[in-house]
């Protein structure tokens, strides 16, 4: 059961928001999800599989708005094309009048060494995390800073999905760990750049997220689910794993107007439970 939600379900009701990467099961469809439950009055996810992403769109028309369908839209985008990422923002302006919010969810990751990893793996996962995230917030500048700029506007948002796999070493991980490490950076740099045309800049780091490919992924195969969730809790700080909303909920907070979170830009928030911190003895 999850914890209930610290806002006001009215917190986002000025908001008109990309997910990007939030076409199947992973994290970035229950932060559509908590946005919508937060009163966003238009959410586009994308992702690369229409038929994925209709049902996705269609779960959360029936979950959080079945009176109103058309607060939901999705559009199949890869973010490694910048055409299709300005085309992505041209249909959210066109179909809600604005754009306040993007979510930089897409992100590719497998399980490699290094030595075995080919370079065209390598600069697959940095064209999509790294260069699908700036591409993102380059199409979405001008609409951004025009919708911060109307008269009694909030400030616009860019929220960014990191991981915590960068601030020290993971094995099989060169690929993700040097784009999430390029997209913190990112992060503070649009935040510095972009704080003066009306825009706030931050990112979530997920820690180990129950039910979601990535944790899956990370054990290779080699556990089923329940006994690697039991595991890794084991060596996480508060004691258990997370879920996919205590990601959902703090991109909820850094996309509120109100007073603490309308201060905050440049920021990586860690939301793992301490599990980062934890180091095996030697
Ligand atoms: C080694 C691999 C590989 C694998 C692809 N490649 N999968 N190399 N092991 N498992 C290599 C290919 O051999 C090829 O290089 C190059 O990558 C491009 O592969 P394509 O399949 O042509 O690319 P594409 O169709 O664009 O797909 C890219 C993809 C993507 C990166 C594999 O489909 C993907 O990752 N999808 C899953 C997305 C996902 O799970 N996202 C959640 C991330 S969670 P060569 O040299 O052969 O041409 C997360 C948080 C951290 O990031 C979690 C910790 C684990």
């Amino acid at each position: 059961m999850s914890l209930p939600s610290p806002f006001l379900a009215t917190a986002l009701s000025h908001e008109v928001c990309i997910v990007t990467g939030a076409s199947g099961e992973g994290i970035c469809l229950t932060i559509a999800r908590c946005l919508l439950e937060h009163g966003a009055v238009g959410v586009v996810i994308c992702g690369r599989r229409e038929q994925v992403l209709r049902q996705s769109a269609a779960s959360l028309v029936a979950e959080c708005c079945p009176a109103q369908p058309e607060r939901v839209a999705y559009r199949v985008c890869d973010v490694r094309s910048p055409d299709a990422c300005h085309r992505l923002v041209e249909f959210t302006v066109g179909k809600y009048g604005r754009l306040t919010t993007v979510v930089n969810g897409a992100a590719g990751n497998f399980l490699s060494t290094a030595r075995n990893l080919s370079p065209n793996g390598f600069k697959t996962v940095m064209e999509i995390d790294v260069c699908g995230t700036f591409n993102m917030c380059h199409a979405a500048f001008k609409a951004l800073s025009s919708a911060a700029s109307a008269p009694g506007s909030p400030m616009s948002k860019i929220v960014n999905i990191s991981a915590t796999l960068q601030y020290g070493a993971t094995h099989y991980q060169v690929h993700a760990s040097a784009a999430k490490a390029a997209i913190d950076s990112m992060t503070r740099t649009l935040a510095l750049e972009w704080g003066a045309h009306g825009i706030r800049v931050n990112g979530v780091a997920p820690g180990p997220i129950a039910g979601t490919p990535g944790l899956t992924k990370l054990a290779g195969g080699a556990l089923d689910a329940g006994a690697l969730e039991e595991m890794v809790a084991e060596v996480i700080p508060l004691g258990r794993m997370g879920e996919k909303r205590d990601i959902g909920t703090v991109v909820v907070f850094l996309c509120c107007n109100g007073s603490g979170s309308a201060y905050v830009s440049g920021e990586t928030i860690v939301c793992d439970g301490g599990a980062w911190l934890w180091k095996p003895a030697i």
